[in-house]
């Protein structure tokens, strides 16, 4: 039985984060853990799409890395990048399924707020130009707030991925309140965003005790995960991981919008 009548559910797809297979492969140098290797094996498990995140500074991916990931994978590449001179060259060279646009600052250790696009409007606009001139899909990775998605829009993004990070450490360090009211502004903007045309993404955090809440928001279409999954294929196995993400997305699926719909 369908719950939200009225909603029209929407499948929801697993982007699988390989940035820190290529941490661990960069530690040493050389090409071993291979990237490319994961990102298949993330394919035949079930991931609905590779993300990988080119950085300034090329701490984990590197160019040769978008370069074979584009050569050889069989489900689309969400490239991550921030909106700089050089990075939007590459976009356009290699033309991949979708870019997100990230924030990005050199001394943190991971992308650490939403990106402010309320505040450069008018620079991100003539950013993203070109990319869907290309035929990429543009997401902006934002904090759940009303004017950044007001912003998205207008600018004609075509996607905006909900940074879920604060709920996700708020849920990981016992803040009950916090983690709710987190987890409520995801809601509540994963809700106002698809009412005004952007397609809905969130990320950031997410871990197995995370995702259902947010895999369960009907607007919802991509989640990408990944140092939870590259960290927990240590563990079990990246194939293993992979496979109990997807089931969890389902889970929580089917559990709100009825079965049958993943
Ligand atoms: N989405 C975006 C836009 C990100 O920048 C990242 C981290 O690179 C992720 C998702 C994945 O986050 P995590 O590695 O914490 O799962």
């Amino acid at each position: 039985m369908t719950l939200l009548l009225g909603n029209t559910p929407r499948r929801l797809r697993l982007g699988v984060n390989i940035d820190h297979v290529a941490t661990v492969r960069n530690a040493r140098g050389g090409d071993y853990p291979d990237p490319v290797r994961s990102a298949k094996l993330a394919e035949t498990a079930g991931a609905d799409g590779i993300t990988a995140h080119l950085r300034e500074d090329r701490r984990h991916i590197t160019d040769r890395d978008i370069d074979l990931l584009m050569k050889n994978l069989s489900v689309p590449l969400n490239l991550e990048m921030a909106a700089t001179g050089e990075m939007l060259e590459i976009a356009l060279r290699h033309r991949p399924h979708a870019v997100c646009i990230v924030p990005e600052k050199r001394e943190e250790r991971t992308t650490e707020g939403g990106l402010d696009v309320a505040g450069d409007e008018n620079r991100l606009a003539r950013f993203i130009g070109p990319l869907k001139d290309a035929g990429c899909r543009v997401s902006f990775f934002v904090e759940a707030e009303r004017r950044q998605l007001e912003s998205a829009a207008r600018i004609g993004a075509h996607v905006v991925e909900l940074h879920a990070g604060a709920y996700c450490d708020a849920h990981n360090e016992g803040r009950i309140a916090d983690r709710d009211r987190e987890l409520d502004a995801i809601v509540a903007m994963a809700e106002f965003g698809a009412s005004i045309g952007l397609e809905i993404h969130a990320g950031h955090g997410l871990t197995f005790d995370t995702v259902k809440p947010v895999a369960a928001l009907p607007d919802v279409q991509e989640l990408n995960i990944g140092h939870f999954l590259i960290g927990e294929a240590i563990f079990s196995g990246l194939d293993s991981v992979v496979r109990r993400m997807r089931a969890l997305m389902q889970e929580a699926r089917s559990e709100t919008l009825g079965e049958g719909v993943a």
